[in-house]
């Protein structure tokens, strides 16, 4: 058997979108999205900013990606429709970037003290002018300043010492992230090749937390 990485959340086990729709058919269900893009930019005109990732300074202090819960998963929503509707409240997303079936990534059943919740997850790259407009439309969410308190880029310039102490990825997984979100962005970074297996390992043990 393989021994679990390193980042994986002990109360988050992964599990198929199609074996949670037939057998966690009457557990909450919801689903959050990663957008990203490449990024031009450079830090004091010198370092590559790499990537642009979107994530979000949540109501409860935390950072979360944005997205929520599915109503009603046994009838009228489907996952994709949950999704693209709490896009819609949380960050204003116009619905050209909505989510389908292709953004699709993982799903994770998460335990929450006695309940259970499974968490679906999506990816989705955009070109660096459609990021920009994407953020613009975040301040005019329903849920701005409520639910959604801030918008952010994930740091991930300054690639040579990525994995130093006190480099700014190092420093960002140290923050609080809301359910399993943290191990979904390194997931997530890995699959977009933000970065490799083996850098977010040296990363994920700097940052010196399990969780
Ligand atoms: P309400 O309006 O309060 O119902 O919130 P919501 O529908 O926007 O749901 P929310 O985004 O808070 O997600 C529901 C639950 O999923 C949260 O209570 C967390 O446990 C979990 N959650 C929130 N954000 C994330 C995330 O980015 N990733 C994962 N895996 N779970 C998250
Ligand atoms: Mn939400």
């Amino acid at each position: 058997m393989d021994r679990p990485c390193l980042w994986k959340d002990p109360n988050a086990v992964a599990i198929s979108k199609e074996e949670s729709l037939t057998s966690m058919r009457d557990c909450k269900h919801a689903a959050h999205a990663m957008i990203y893009s490449f990024s031009s930019k450079s830090l004091f005109g010198r370092i590559p900013m790499q990537h642009n990732i979107l994530i979000t300074m949540r109501f409860d202090g935390t950072f979360g990606f944005p997205g929520g819960l599915i109503n009603n998963i046994e009838g009228s929503e489907s996952i994709e429709d949950g999704l693209n509707r709490e896009l819609r409240e949380e960050i204003n997303l116009d619905l050209r970037f909505f989510m389908t079936e292709n953004e699709y990534f993982r799903s994770y059943l998460q335990t929450l003290g006695k309940g259970k919740l499974v968490n679906h997850f999506y990816l989705k790259q955009v070109s660096e002018s459609e990021f920009f407009d994407i953020e613009k439309r975040c301040i005019d969410a329903g849920d701005w300043g409520t639910e959604t308190l801030g918008i952010v880029r994930v740091p991930v310039q300054e690639k040579a010492g990525y994995h130093q102490k006190n480099s700014p990825i190092v420093n960002f997984l140290r923050h609080n992230f809301v359910g399993n979100a943290k191990q979904e962005l390194v997931e997530g970074m890995i699959k977009c090749d933000i970065f490799s297996h083996d850098e977010m390992l040296k990363i994920w043990k700097m940052s010196g937390r399990v969780k």
